[in-house]
């Protein structure tokens, strides 16, 4: 098949922000041969900046992007079973949520609680993407990919891929070196089932579910998030903007004796560190809800930044701007970006 490179490509339609932005180059990839022709026959000679592309549900775009976005579309989903083990492999560019529901269909079970995680598989190992007590690391066995300096596809395994909250070695030390192609999981025809999150056992209660299937915590799943977070199809936005902070634990100690009436929300993070609900942090700086034109934060989620419908990219970055600076000068906490920012 042909490659078809085109010019000033609008990524509006391609980021799950909505926000306007242009590539001065786009095109579509379906499969690796294609990936490795656009690179031998194309690349080598322009050898222009280059941004990879899956869902966009991860990236915040404050300007046009001077170079050529790949657009990966990689197809197909294929599995083996040994004993109870599952081995599922799917295209980098098959909806997450897709796969999710093929194995749950299939009875294949490990991503249920990562139900309706917007993007794409080739971006899941990325950011290591998590949910409801589940992260991909728990699944993960490998993935392929393509050394865009080497020019050749290998493979990664678990190990390689340095997977930690919300990290990988592809978002850290290689980033923009590498393009995924296809991940394999391990998933289990004995299920586990992980209702370890409240908000699951909670909504299980309320319909009467006492033995819960795969499909239910899918289903669950799908509904709480639905719930809570917006759809990007209506409001733009990325999901989580900002990743939990990771303090030392004698810092939420000092904290608490500051603020002794607020209730500080804060998980576990090893021996001597927490995790503390960033949305929570926000919503207590007074920014739930709060918009700035178009730029906001989501009413039930204040670590979701939204574009209620024409904000630029450049105002929602600035609105995070505005929230990392109060929660710094209110907590002593300084809050990280989860979103890419172009
Ligand atoms: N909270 C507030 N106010 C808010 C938001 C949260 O007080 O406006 C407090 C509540 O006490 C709530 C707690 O924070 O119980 C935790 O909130 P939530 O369960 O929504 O989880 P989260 O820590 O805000 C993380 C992930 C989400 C994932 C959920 C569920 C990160 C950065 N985010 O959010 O992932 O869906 O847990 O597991 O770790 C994403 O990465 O894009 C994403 C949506």
């Amino acid at each position: 098949m042909e490659l078809s490179i085109k010019e000033h490509f609008p990524l509006k339609k391609h980021n799950t922000f909505g926000v306007e932005a242009y590539a001065k180059q786009y095109v579509e990839i379906h499969s690796e041969e294609a990936l490795i022709r656009l690179f031998t026959e194309y690349q080598a000679v322009t050898r222009q900046p280059i941004l990879v592309l899956g869902g966009g549900s991860n990236m915040l775009f404050t300007k046009d992007f001077d170079g050529l976005v790949i657009h990966i579309h990689i197809p197909g989903i294929r599995h083996t079973v040994t004993g109870n083990a599952a081995l599922v492999t799917a295209g980098a560019g098959v909806v997450w949520n897709k796969l999710v529901w093929y194995c749950v269909d299939h009875r294949f079970a490990g991503i249920e609680n990562l139900a309706l995680i917007p993007g794409t598989v080739g971006a899941a190992p990325i950011q290591n993407i998590g949910a409801y007590g589940v992260e991909l690391k728990d699944v993960f066995v490998n993935c392929r990919v393509f050394d865009t300096q080497r020019g050749e596809i290998t493979t990664f395994d678990k190990e390689a891929c340095r997977f930690s909250y919300r990290e990988s070695y592809f978002k850290r030390e290689a980033k923009g070196r590498y393009i995924i192609t296809e991940v394999t999981l391990q998933l289990s025809l004995e299920p586990e089932i992980n209702t370890s999150y409240g908000a699951i056992s909670s909504e299980l209660q309320k319909r009467g579910i006492i033995d819960p299937t795969i499909a239910d915590i899918a289903t669950v799943v799908s509904s709480i998030r639905t719930d809570k977070l917006p759809d990007p199809s209506t409001i733009g936005n990325s999901g989580s903007f900002f990743k939990n902070p990771i303090v030392p634990v004698e810092h939420l100690r000092q904290l608490q004796s500051s603020f002794p009436d607020r209730d500080f929300v804060f998980y576990p993070a090893g021996p001597d560190h927490v995790k503390i609900a960033a949305g929570w942090l926000i919503e207590q700086c007074g920014w739930k809800g709060k918009r700035v034109g178009d730029a906001g934060t989501w009413k039930n989620q204040a670590l979701v930044l939204v574009n209620h419908k024409n904000a630029s990219g450049p105002a929602i970055y600035e609105l995070s701007e505005q929230i990392i600076a109060d929660v710094r000068s209110q907590f002593g906490i300084t809050l990280e970006r989860e979103v890419n920012i172009l």
